[in-house]
């Protein structure tokens, strides 16, 4: 059976990740370390509860003897590193919690790691072990109007939220280089579906709607992002830890470029027919001052992924989004949980005098 440490499972592409994993796998032991900040939340998880294949960890991956006490304990053969401060805007608000977590929490997993796979005396690493970074396709930095990322492109980060997880990628590679440590890094695009926390995109425009309120969307709304529907990117992490090679990036796309403004039009669209809703129409969209440093688009070539492994992302964006939506209006309950919490004076803060 394999034993794997997962952190930050208890926000949205982790936990997921942890219901893809369960349904897969019979026997696995998933050990999932979450801090629980403002986006991680328990309730992803409630379905999977009393399930002993997985074991929740409250804990920060920056804390040296609690991460130690889980690879004594458990003699992981794999680690998956997803916990990271995820959001942009916060990053620019306050890019200090961002190095803490996404890169002083990096390399003490991987330090933590290296002490129980290495032994220093004979050189080797313990066979069949590995650490997999889950990264993004902002290191890369912005695309003009053609062209995409690949696995060569040079690291080129503008926020300080691309910035720390850039960071963190190229300590995951020197261990790699420096100690010959196995590891994997992914890059990914823009994720969208279940469980994601709606400070994002489309969760955000969902509640909104729902709600006939304002839909705030950035200058010109006509920022190109790759849309990755949640599950095709779960399945792609299980193959790169599966059967990736050691030391290797792989580029995680879904071949879906769609401007902001298009998607949410979409949202209207649908909620609009669905809901039999004349509240529900473009008047609502309200264009505020763009992001500092926004980045106009980011495409990824996944071809590397697709020829080394045999992924491809599976689900069409006109089929993903209608999952998306339907799962939001499905679990109305989880949404309020949130709505009502902190998520609220976020809002207020980043949205009302804009
Ligand atoms: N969402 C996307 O579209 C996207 C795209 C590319 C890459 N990624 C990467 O995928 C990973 C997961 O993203 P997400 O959208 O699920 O993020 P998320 O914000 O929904 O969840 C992050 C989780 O990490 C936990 N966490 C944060 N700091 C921690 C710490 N110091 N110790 C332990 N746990 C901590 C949080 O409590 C939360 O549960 C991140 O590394 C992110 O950079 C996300």
């Amino acid at each position: 059976m394999k034993k794997y440490l997962i952190t930050g499972c208890a926000g949205f592409i982790g936990s997921n990740f942890v219901h893809y994993m369960l349904k897969k796998y019979p026997e696995i032991l998933l050990v999932n370390l979450d801090k629980l900040t403002y986006a991680g939340n328990l309730e992803n998880l409630k379905d999977v509860e009393g399930d002993p294949r997985h074991v929740f960890v409250q804990g920060d991956i920056c804390d040296k003897e609690l991460v130690e006490s889980l690879f004594a304990k458990y003699d992981f053969d794999y680690v998956i590193n997803f916990a990271a401060e995820s959001h942009v805007d916060r990053s620019i608000k306050n890019p200090e919690i961002f190095v803490q977590s996404n890169v002083m929490g990096t390399v003490n997993l991987l330090q933590r790691a290296k002490e129980a796979w290495y032994d220093a005396d004979a050189k080797t690493w313990k066979e069949g072990k590995k650490y997999l970074q889950v990264s993004t396709d902002e290191v890369y930095g912005a695309l003009g109007a053609e062209g995409f990322f690949m696995e060569t492109t040079p690291l080129c980060p503008h926020s300080p939220y691309s910035s720390s997880k850039a960071s963190a990628d190229m300590f995951v590679m020197a261990f790699h280089d420096t100690y010959g440590m196995p590891i994997n890094i992914t890059r990914c695009s823009n994720n969208y579906g279940p469980y994601q926390f709606p400070e994002k995109l489309i969760p955000l425009m969902i509640n909104n709607v729902k709600h006939h309120k304002q839909l705030p969307v950035y200058g010109d709304g006509m920022q190109i992002r790759d849309w990755l529907y949640v599950e095709d990117h779960c399945k792609a992490i299980d193959m790169v830890c599966n059967g990736g090679k050691v030391g290797e990036v792989y580029n995680v796309g879904g071949h879906n470029e769609r401007p902001n403004i298009f998607i949410v039009k979409t949202i209207i669209e649908q909620l609009h027919d669905r809901l039999k809703d004349d509240g529900i129409s473009e008047d609502l969209i309200k264009h505020v001052a763009d992001r500092l440093g926004h980045d106009r688009r980011y495409g990824i070539d996944p071809t590397k992924i697709k020829n080394d492994l045999g992924w491809y992302p599976e689900t069409p964006f006109e089929k993903g989004i209608v999952l998306t939506i339907d799962w939001y209006l499905d679990h109305e309950e989880w949404m309020e949980h949130i709505t009502s919490g902190n998520y609220q004076k976020y809002y207020e803060e980043m949205y009302k005098n804009k």
